[in-house]
């Protein structure tokens, strides 16, 4: 099988093969070979004999969503991801990892399988074809000797394609680095800009079709075209105020879209977004 993707960086698949987290009743569901990558694991959260994987799932998770304060509990991972919908990543074999990181990611003696060193989470919507985007971790600047820049962006545009994701729903706090990945994909039409159902309010809620340009794009493929129209507001990532004004106009009825990811201005965080008139559907 021949890879019909070609990356910003192409070592990410010199090092790592990717998995798949799916229910049996799932698999049959998913493009396993997304842009001709074959997926090397696919993992069953219904066997027992997986209990270590998912021990490691919940190590990524932790050492990249520890920080940000909100880490999952196995039961998410269950209950939210691995029944309802799949968990897509990069991992690499135990024996193929250093000590020091093995350590870090508290890989058990003895254990010979993959350790995951990505993964990108979604859950189907009611509306066919559409995911919500749960989760995006990488270890790329936890490992940076390992010179994997670009795996989160590439893990989600891979993962997209394996589930078949015609439209996308997303939800990201405003001072959230993964915007500078989720802007990749395209303009993203702005649902919330304030959203008090959130654990945490200033989240926006964005949304985007799936073509197979754009993920090309975002994985940063040299043919790929996309076109990110000029902003006509600049939001501090910060301002409360500015986020709600935007949340009442959008309640209105009208529309917005995020153009492109944040970027400083006089030592603010700012985002680009463009007023596009009615809002979407
Ligand atoms: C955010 C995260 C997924 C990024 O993974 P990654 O493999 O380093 O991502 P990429 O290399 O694809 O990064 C894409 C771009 O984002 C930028 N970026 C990513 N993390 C960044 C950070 N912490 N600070 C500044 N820029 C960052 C990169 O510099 C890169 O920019 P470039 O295209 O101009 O080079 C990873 O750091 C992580 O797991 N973080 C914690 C969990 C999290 O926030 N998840 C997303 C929630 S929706």
């Amino acid at each position: 099988m021949t890879r019909t993707l070609t990356t910003r960086n192409d070592v990410i698949f010199e090092q790592l093969a990717p998995f798949v987290v799916t229910t049996p009743a799932n698999e049959g569901q998913l493009e396993m070979a997304p842009f001709g990558i074959p997926t090397r694991w696919v993992v069953s959260p219904y066997a027992a004999g997986n209990g270590v994987f998912f021990q490691l799932l919940q190590k990524l998770d932790g050492l990249t969503f520890g920080p940000e304060g909100m880490p999952m509990d196995k039961w998410v991972f269950y209950n939210c991801a691995e029944l309802p919908g799949f968990i897509y990543g990069f991992a690499v074999e135990a024996a193929a990892m250093t000590a020091v990181e093995r350590e870090l990611m508290e890989v058990p003696a003895g254990y010979a399988g993959p350790v995951p060193f990505s993964m990108y989470i979604a859950i189907p919507m009611h509306e066919a074809g559409a995911w919500f985007g749960h989760n995006l971790a990488s270890l790329n600047r936890t490992f940076p000797h390992r010179r994997l820049d670009g795996l989160g962006t590439v893990t989600k545009a891979v993962a997209l394609e394996a589930f078949k994701v015609r439209r996308f729903v997303g939800a990201t706090q405003w001072t959230s680095k993964a915007l500078y990945i989720h802007t990749r994909f395209g303009p993203l039409a702005l649902r919330t800009t304030w959203t008090p159902a959130h654990s945490t309010a200033a989240t926006l809620t964005y949304q985007f079709d799936v073509t197979r340009e754009a993920l090309r794009y975002a994985a940063g493929d040299p043919a790929a075209r996309l076109a990110f129209p000029e902003p006509d507001i600049h939001l501090d990532a910060t301002d409360v105020n500015a986020m709600q004004a935007l949340q009442a106009r959008i309640e209105a009825g009208e529309g917005f879209e995020l153009v492109g990811p944040p970027s400083m201005q006089g030592g603010r965080v700012v985002h680009p977004i463009r007023a596009t008139g009615p809002a979407v559907g």
